[in-house]
């Protein structure tokens, strides 16, 4: 500490440096324990993003306290030591390090000024690569035999695992090559598919084993298996991401090893890219990002490297990462957080779902407060308490949802979740019907029922109502101004504006919005009634055979049952909700209020006029938007299920279903030529 400085601001700082050497210590503890969890036991407690953010925090202290800069701090070395007790200790060649982080593309820029700034120019190229979360290993071929293959321990020595990484069937066992190099030693990543963890779990969970709590933790378990013929009974994949030595064989760059790999049969990530420019780079991580869940693995971000080798020998590395290339990090999708409470919630049909009332956190880019538990059985079969430590997951658009309680941060203060036996919303009883897992409210004017099915009703696949949002109705109801949503046609806009926050030009809004709702296609009407098991693909059938919403009222069961797509449940649920009285006051409400309830009939009059035709299959001559234009522009009606009523099957190659419905039907058939002579 300066000497110079007045006493007491010395006093202060001197305060301050205690606490913070106590921090850091305390960081350390922490850090170490979770770093054995997660690279030792493939059991971590927290999300790699908070073991991250402890790592950082203890870095920063020691930035402004160097002095505080231990030699075994976690700061200084790359992951855990090895369980060399289980396997053979194996020397690596060359450390193996980790990668800094950049959290974000200003993070990215500062790593792109620096390298440039190293280098006195620009890097001449770069190589983008989707960052795999998986297990890090090093595997050694001599003379093209594949002859050793070791996991990263703590960067210097690792753990021999060679049978286990021979199970990997991408891995040649022998080069594809008359030319092999004396030596070559590379480094990869060894993965699990999304489709294989799911199944690896479905196979443990039916053992009555404990599940992998991720992908990652499965491959590194299964790669730590003490059984390599265990680890061969499961897919591990690995894509190549390194060069440390090759023998004989001259690689200039990044992208000249990839080259090289694919050429011996190694495998790398296909979607590996050569970029020029920073810009490319920045756009290469957004369209990575989007497409993170389409891909058939995890990742949790893109590696950007440096290409050229000589570039990447100027710049070098620290003790723990090379300065050459960076991680880009995306938001993290698990985080763990404290589970406060579990609510239960009732919905459009009655069924009460407990909900988790979380500490808040941010995750998947969002901070979080509720999510999922889908039902009592789901909380039981994870073994979830209130009061637990629990990892929470929000994958793309997905609903937030409680993945697993973490039971080695228990206190003893945890207690069970009960369903209760009264409906939450109206008191009145819950019921649990044989065979379904969902208990219900019966009480069909159960305030929270007639509120969800109101929002049902105005939502985007419904009557897309804008404006029209759960608070509005809730407002709505409170106020005594709609009890169903067949209401919110008769609202006038002196009752619309004493909602709260609704001014001039939001009233005019929602007015629009509701007037333009009364003209939607009958199937949106009949999906917006929300009837149990009736969902889009349901309506449109329905409205497509019976063309509006009396004739389906009236329809018997057995005749929706007919329709192509609709089986006897759904068909008996119809059936049931029009035979209710309050369906039928319902309808009559909707028609008052000029609500559509028949297929609009745009269709000309023409020599086709009142034929009905479905096609199937894909046609040579023209495409089934066009037959279907020319079938309607004579006035013939074009529906995409086939039912009693269809006069027409018209079949393409490749027919599906439709075709045998149709013969069950004793529908007829037209082939192409057959309709080309109809349409002349
Ligand atoms: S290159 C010097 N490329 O991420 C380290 N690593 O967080 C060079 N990883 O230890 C590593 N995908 O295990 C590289 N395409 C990729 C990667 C990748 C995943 C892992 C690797 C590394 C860790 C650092």
């Amino acid at each position: 500490m300066p000497r110079t400085k007045a006493p007491a601001v010395a006093k202060a700082e001197e305060a301050q440096f205690s606490e913070e050497r106590t921090k850091a210590e305390e960081l350390r503890a922490q850090i170490d324990y979770h770093s054995h969890r997660y690279h030792v036991l493939d059991a971590p407690e927290i999300s790699d993003a908070q073991y991250d953010r402890l790592v950082a925090e203890l870095e920063d202290i020691e930035e402004r306290w160097p002095q505080l800069i231990t030699p075994d701090s976690p700061t200084q070395r790359v992951g855990a030591p090895p369980a060399t007790d289980l396997f053979a200790p194996v020397q690596h060649s060359q450390r193996l390090l980790s990668l800094d982080n950049a959290f974000d593309f200003t993070d990215l820029r500062a790593w792109h000024a620096r390298v440039t700034r190293t280098l006195d120019r620009e890097p001449s190229a770069f190589v983008c690569e989707p960052k795999i979360d998986g297990v890090s290993v090093a595997v050694v071929y001599e003379n093209g035999r594949y002859v050793r293959g070791a996991t990263r321990g703590d960067g210097s020595v690792g753990e021999e695992v060679t049978p286990n990484i021979r199970t990997i069937r991408e891995l040649p066992e022998r080069l594809a090559t008359d030319d092999p190099p004396p030596w070559l030693e590379v480094r990869g990543e060894v993965f699990l598919s999304l489709a294989d963890f799911e199944r690896v779990n479905a196979e443990m969970g039916e053992a009555g084993k404990a599940l992998f709590a991720n992908p990652r933790n499965a491959a590194a378990g299964m790669l730590r298996q003490k059984d390599a013929k265990v680890t061969a009974s499961r897919p591990l994949s690995v894509y190549l991401h390194g060069l440390v030595r090759v023998d004989g064989v001259a690689l200039r760059s990044y992208s000249q090893t990839l080259e090289f790999f694919r050429s011996v049969g190694l495998p790398v990530h296909p979607e590996a890219r050569s970029l020029r420019t920073l810009e490319e780079v920045e756009s290469y991580c957004d369209t990575t990002s989007e497409r993170r869940h389409s891909m058939d693995h995890e990742i949790d971000g893109v590696v950007v490297k440096v290409d050229d080798h000589d570039e990447r020998s100027e710049l070098g590395a620290t003790s723990k990462a090379p300065r050459w290339a960076i991680a880009y990090k995306f938001p993290p999708e698990e985080q763990t957080t404290k589970l406060r409470d579990i609510m239960p919630s009732v919905g459009r049909t009655g069924a009460i779902t407990p909900f988790a009332v979380l500490e808040p956190v941010r995750v998947g880019g969002v901070t979080v407060s509720q999510a999922t538990l889908h039902n009592p059985d789901e909380i039981e079969r994870k073994g979830i308490l209130i009061g637990d430590t629990v990892v929470v997951r929000r994958a793309g658009d997905v609903i937030p949802e409680v993945v697993a309680p973490i039971p080695s941060l228990r206190t003893g203060a945890e207690r069970k979740f009960q369903m209760p036996s009264q409906c939450p919303s109206c008191g009145g009883p819950v019921v649990r019907r044989e065979g379904e897992v969902v208990s219900r409210c019966v009480n069909l004017s159960c305030p929270h029922q007639v509120l969800g099915r109101i929002v049902h009703f105005g939502s985007r696949g419904a009557m897309d109502i804008e404006h029209l949002g759960g608070k509005t109705i809730h407002a709505l109801l409170e106020r005594g101004l709609v009890s169903d949503a067949a209401d919110v046609y008769f609202l006038s806009a002196e009752q619309i504006a004493t909602l709260p926050l609704f001014k001039d030009k939001s009233v005019h809004n929602l007015a629009r919005a509701i007037e333009s709702s009364r003209d939607r296609p009958i199937d949106r009407l009949l999906y917006g009634m929300g009837i149990l098991g009736v969902g889009g693909t349901a309506s449109r059938a329905l409205a497509d055979a019976f063309e509006s919403i009396d004739a389906i009222a009236a329809a018997p069961a057995e005749d929706m049952a007919a329709v192509e797509g609709i089986g006897p449940v759904i068909a008996a649920s119809v059936r049931e909700f029009f035979d209710r009285p309050e369906t039928k006051q319902f309808v009559d409400k909707l028609r008052r209020a000029g609500v559509r309830l028949a297929e609009k009939r745009k269709r000309e009059a023409g020599p086709l006029s009142g034929r009905s035709f479905v096609i199937t299959g894909t046609l040579d001559s023209l495409s089934r938007e066009e037959a279907k234009d020319r079938l309607e522009a004579l006035g013939g009606k074009v529906t995409t299920s086939v039912s009693k009523k269809t006069d027409y099957l018209v079949v393409g190659d490749n027919p599906g279903s439709k075709l045998a419905k149709a013969e069950e039907l004793g529908v007829e058939t037209l082939d192409e030529k057959g309709l080309l002579a109809l349409l002349g």
